[in-house]
């Protein structure tokens, strides 16, 4: 019996702009260049197994001469929506100083998309920022919030096509990544900037949310919310308080915290969470090419609990994995897509599915090797070749059924 999804559902792939369009000059560009980031990673071997360009994200995909051409693709294998964000960096690259033509370019980008028929759904912080944000103290200044929520809504007004906005990607990510375990930039590890950027970051969202709002009142407007299934091994109390406490920390906190001030919520998922007297403790049974397990179920069970708490429609903005040989991609989509659908037969309002990625990209530390796109890109000629599995969602998405 065919699986049919609602009507109207939002079929396509995401991308982010430092990833895929080339020739960004970010927080994170500096940082790949920097002598103590190349010296890291001579210091574990990673230049000899990976090369050094590897590392650095120079031309990428050059998504940002390419994307008439990608978005033709995309339609091509069924898709209807597309999410990718906008680098502020070039948009702003001087603190007031807006560049004229880069908001052109992404007017172009806007109507290439919609000239393709796929929805746009628009990222404005994809977790890279213009040097002069990053060097006057990056998200704990005291004017983050303010400056952001310009950007935010000077964007909102030059792209007025766009309905779909999605303020911020996976801040708990960043901040864990950035403030925590100190690998990615800036690389401080303090409980103290992790709270304080959360909350920055939080703030941040808040004052964009309102700003566009006042703008566009018609416009939808979330985040992308990367949200891990913990699951309590057994019934021991510890189990179970440690997952209380994971998602409570992880899931809930910045979504508790903006209940007011979002029209929908963005899933992204990558990870289940196996608690057994300590976290990750999952039996990995499959896993892709970065060892992160394959449990599609998790989808579920996540999609669930977000359902059920905040009563949103929900569209899941990433979901997916690094596979070159593109071994377990068609299973892969298959399987989380009929637990999604099994949540939406649970009452849960999903409303659209963004796979990551539509393009193999520059996976930020782990640079180039890791393929997680439904199209294979060479990076020498720059050809696009959609893998077998980008066939099997095609057919998924124009049947809207599995
Ligand atoms: C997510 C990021 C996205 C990509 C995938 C694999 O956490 O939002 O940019 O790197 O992971």
């Amino acid at each position: 019996m065919s699986r049919i999804f609602p009507d109207g559902f939002y079929w396509g792939a995401s991308t982010a702009s430092h990833q895929v369009e080339g020739n960004t000059h970010n927080q994170w560009s500096v940082w790949e260049q920097s002598p103590t980031r190349l010296a890291f990673l001579e210091r574990e071997g990673l230049i000899a197994t990976h090369g050094r360009e590897n590392f650095i994200s120079g031309r990428s995909t050059d998504h940002y001469h390419r994307f008439a051409d990608d978005f033709a693709l995309a339609r091509s294998l069924g898709h209807n929506a597309n999410r990718f964000s906008i680098e502020w960096s070039r948009i702003e690259p001087e603190r007031g100083v807006f560049v004229e033509h880069e908001i052109q370019h992404y007017r172009d980008v806007v109507a290439a998309c919609r000239k393709s028929n796929l929805e746009p759904f628009v990222t404005l912080w994809h977790w890279t920022v213009p040097r002069w944000f990053e060097d006057r103290g990056g998200w704990k200044h005291k004017h983050a919030a303010q400056d952001f929520a310009r950007f935010a809504e000077r964007m909102a007004r030059e792209l007025p096509d766009v309905k779909f906005w999605i303020t911020f990607n996976e801040p708990e990510i960043y901040t864990l990544n950035s403030f925590f375990l100190g690998v990615w930039p800036p690389q401080e590890k303090s409980r103290l900037a992790v709270l304080t950027v959360i909350h920055a970051l939080i703030a941040a969202h808040k004052c964009a949310y309102s700003a566009i709002k006042k703008l566009r009142p018609h416009a939808q407007i979330g985040i992308a919310k990367n949200n891990v299934d913990f699951e309590a091994a057994d019934n021991k109390l510890y189990n179970k308080f440690l997952k209380l406490i994971h998602d409570w920390g992880w899931n809930n906190y910045f979504l508790d915290r903006i209940r007011a001030h979002q029209d929908f919520i963005g899933i992204n998922h990558y990870f289940h969470n196996r608690i057994d007297g300590g976290l990750g403790k999952n039996k990995n049974e499959l896993v892709s090419d970065l060892g992160w397990e394959l449990h599609p179920e998790s989808l579920y069970n996540v999609v669930t609990d977000v359902a059920q708490r905040y009563r949103k429609p929900i569209y899941i903005t990433e979901n997916g994995l690094a596979d070159a040989a593109d071994r377990h991609r068609a299973q892969f989509l298959i399987d989380s897509l009929s637990h999604l659908h099994r949540a939406i037969q649970n009452g849960a309002d999903v409303r659209g599915y963004l796979h990551w990625s539509l393009l193999d990209n520059f996976e930020w530390d782990k640079g180039y090797w890791p393929r997680f796109g439904l199209v294979a890109v060479n990076y020498k000629t720059l050809e696009r070749t959609p893998r077998a599995s980008a066939f099997v969602y095609k057919k998924i998405c124009e049947t809207n059924s599995l």
